[in-house]
């Protein structure tokens, strides 16, 4: 099996887990808010807003959200800018519950889940050029052996001027862990319980972004100087530590290796903003 297949089918039992863990949005928030009190929900939102102000979307715009889980991120986008939104993932079952949320927030008819083959995100050649006026990301991307080649395919797709955004899970050297091996002796559990492809740096995403054409605007370290804890409020450890359903092992593996590197450091997040300024198709 391929990575990106594992990936589908892992979501097969992690995409319930976290539902009962997270709710409707599983991507980091915005530090600053929840340093004010917000919840990681509400932190969430307050950071898909600075980001979908960033791309200045709004009404009658058209945005594809990569990796749109169970749809939480993408139907706030959606509600919050007027704009229109197609959320794409590799798991049917996962584009179903975003379905029935986009229908519940009465949103159905601007807010389409699309499930699409495991490695289409190398081309996206479901689009013509130039479809959206902006692209968005949630903690998706860290899942693509071939980032490169989504940040080139989303390129193509955005209209000149059009932004992409977004959030990602990255590694970075931290306090007494430097180098290579020490830095992979907490990341790689993560990616092998997670499911993920290799996490890069904050350098790497500026660096790929750039290849691919974008002019960025924003590549932040959400957490600079400081371990990782955000959205991990101290209280939900034994939530996450005792869940039991279906692959529940699994899940508590997931979440014995992210702590471990958050607390060693090397695990971070960044926000990113990159625009395609050419008119070229
Ligand atoms: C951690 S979830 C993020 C969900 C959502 N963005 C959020 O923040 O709530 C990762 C998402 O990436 C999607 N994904 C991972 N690999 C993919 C691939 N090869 N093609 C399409 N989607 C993929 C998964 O299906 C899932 O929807």
């Amino acid at each position: 099996m391929g990575h990106e297949q594992r990936v589908r089918a892992f979501y097969d039992y992690a995409g319930p887990a976290y539902e009962a863990l997270m709710d409707d949005v599983w991507h980091h928030g915005d530090p600053v808010a929840e340093a004010r009190g917000l919840s990681p929900q509400q932190a969430a939102r307050a950071l898909e807003e600075r980001l979908v102000r960033l791309a200045g979307l709004g009404p009658g715009d058209r945005a594809l959200d990569f990796g749109s889980g169970v749809g939480g991120a993408t139907v706030h986008m959606a509600a919050f800018t007027g704009a229109t939104f197609v959320g794409l993932s590799n798991n049917e079952g996962l584009s179903q519950r975003a379905r029935r949320l986009a229908a519940e927030r009465g949103l159905a008819d601007r807010v389409q889940f699309l499930t699409v083959g495991d490695e289409d995100y190398t081309t996206l050649a479901a689009w013509p050029g130039m479809s959206f006026d902006a692209i968005t990301f949630y903690e998706s991307v860290c899942h693509l052996p071939h980032k490169e080649r989504f940040f080139r395919s989303a390129h193509r797709l955005l209209k000149p001027g059009g932004a992409l955004v977004g959030v990602d899970w990255l590694q970075r050297p931290f306090g007494a862990h430097r180098t290579p091996e020490e830095i992979a002796r907490f990341i790689d559990p993560v990616n092998d319980t997670i499911r993920l492809a290799g996490l890069g740096t904050l350098h790497d995403y500026e660096s790929m972004l750039e290849d691919a054409g974008y002019h960025v605007t924003l590549a932040e370290d959400l957490f600079p100087g400081v371990p990782c804890w955000g959205s991990t409020p101290p209280e939900d450890r034994p939530k996450w530590l005792g869940y039991d359903g279906p692959g529940g092992e699994l899940i508590q593996a997931g979440k014995h290796a992210l702590d471990a590197a958050r607390g060693a450091g090397v695990f971070t997040v960044g926000a990113f903003a990159a625009h395609r300024l050419d008119s070229a198709s």
